[in-house]
């Protein structure tokens, strides 16, 4: 089984969505669901740059007036998604992510906070407000604003400190540029800082990794994500294809125990977090319900997960961008494309979203979720023998052999049915 199938942030995938027939009024899709613990998801699909491995929804280079007509159709879509949520949803925590959020200039990022909190209702001086940001944008006033508004986490993208692995990452950005805005990051005193790095770049080694590695923990940031290179069809790297699972493994391996001793504790295969650190509003998945603005954003309820369409090339990007800045208020009211999940799809969910944690899937929670256990539900037979899986009484969690598999694990628990609607998409 190969080590790097998958990055399972969620599941399904977007790419088991298909257009809904017909396309359901939200309030419907909303109407029997607990919305008292939201979470709020704003996506702002803009970089200044196209990096070389990115295979997120964002577009390079957008004009301001597409940015002022892009927050005129999130305005539009909130006013929208709120009327149609029931009275009495509350939002617990808000995530602002992209592309790079800050691609906005600081006006713009104070009427986005404007439209999470007086249009959809969140309130950002007693719940997490967490938002995406790169060293160029990180500016000492757009911080400001963010700050001021109640950010408790700010996650920037460094990938590597070393300027020549950057560059063969296809994303061109120089260390003393990092530096300043970590720098700005810190004075603007936020809670949680969160440093992302990657490895497997071309040319990085066990010795650059490890200066990556103590240049992030110079600033102690409260949480550091290790992600390990994919390289995708339709991004700039997508070409280069070469087997490098070893180079990868072994700098996990590094990696993982680099943070383990100077005191990090690991949450997942990618996410590292100092002991006492708050949670941020992070993903969990015992509250299902997530309302997504902006035209890349999922929302989930229990029973179906839904989205704008998705793409990744360039042209495409451009074009479902182009549509979602036109649309009328009334096109907001109703999910476009999804996937529905049966009890079956909800306890599968469930299952991976929690043992790709460290601390694993709780059996009486799931027992009192659905009913049954969960290891008479699902075979985990054939981790179990690799030594990847173990369970007790109480708990079924992945070994520091498994979750170091964890891209493994987690799509060979995909359903049949997520997977062949997976493969047959046709990536644009
Ligand atoms: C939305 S970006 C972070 C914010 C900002 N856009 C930036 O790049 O600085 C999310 C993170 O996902 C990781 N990432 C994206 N594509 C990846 C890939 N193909 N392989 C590994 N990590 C990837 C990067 O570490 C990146 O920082
Ligand atoms: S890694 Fe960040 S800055 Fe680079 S293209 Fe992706 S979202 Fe944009």
């Amino acid at each position: 089984m190969r080590p790097y199938e998958g990055y399972v942030y969620a599941y399904p995938h977007k790419t088991a969505y298909r257009p809904l027939d017909p396309r359901p009024p939200l309030r419907e899709v909303w109407a029997k669901e607990r919305t008292d613990a939201l979470s709020l998801y704003l996506h702002v699909p803009f970089c200044e740059m196209r990096c070389g491995f990115c295979n997120l929804f964002t577009r390079t280079g957008a004009p301001a007036e597409l940015v002022t007509s892009y927050l005129d159709a999130l305005g539009r879509q909130a006013e929208a998604v709120r009327r149609a949520l029931p009275d009495g949803a509350r939002f617990v925590t808000t995530a602002i992510g992209g592309g790079t959020p800050t691609y906005l200039e600081a006006a713009e990022l104070a009427r986005l906070l404007d439209l999470a909190e007086r249009t959809m209702g969140a309130d950002f001086s007693a719940t997490p407000l967490g938002i995406e940001t790169s060293p160029a944008t990180a500016t000492p006033d757009r911080l400001a604003v963010l700050a001021e508004r109640g950010t408790t986490r700010v996650s920037i993208g460094v990938q590597s400190f070393v300027d020549a692995e950057a560059r063969a990452a296809l994303r061109p950005q120089r260390r003393a540029e990092v530096e300043t805005a970590l720098t700005a990051i810190r004075e603007a005193a936020f809670r949680t800082l969160n440093i992302d790095l990657i490895y497997g770049i071309d040319g990085q080694t066990p010795d650059t990794w490890r200066h990556s590695l103590d240049a992030t923990l110079a600033w102690r940031p409260e949480e550091i994500y290790l992600y390990p290179l994919y390289v995708r069809p339709l991004t700039g790297l997508g070409v280069l294809g070469r087997d490098w699972d070893d180079q990868r493994l072994g700098l996990y391996h590094q990696g993982r125990d680099h943070l383990l001793a100077a005191g990090y504790e690991q949450v997942s295969m990618r996410m590292f977090r100092l002991p006492g650190t708050e949670s941020d509003g992070e993903y969990s998945c015992q509250s299902d319900g997530m309302v997504g603005l902006g035209c890349g954003a999922r929302s989930y309820t229990s029973r179906l997960h839904y989205s704008f369409e998705y793409a990744v090339g360039v042209r495409h990007v451009r074009a479902i961008i182009d549509d979602f800045v036109r649309l009328p208020r009334a096109a907001f009211g109703v999910a476009n494309v999804g996937f529905a999940l049966d009890d079956l799809e909800q306890r599968r969910r469930h299952l991976i979203q929690s043992l790709l944690r460290a601390e694993g899937l709780d059996r009486a929670a799931y027992r009192t979720r659905f009913g049954g256990d969960v290891l008479d539900d699902f075979a985990l037979d054939a981790f179990a023998e690799r030594g990847w899986v173990t369970d007790d009484s109480t708990r079924v969690r992945l070994t520091p052999e498994g979750l170091a598999r964890s891209d493994a694990v987690g799509p060979a628990l995909f359903s049949s049915r997520a997977r062949d609607l997976m493969d047959s998409y046709d990536l644009r």
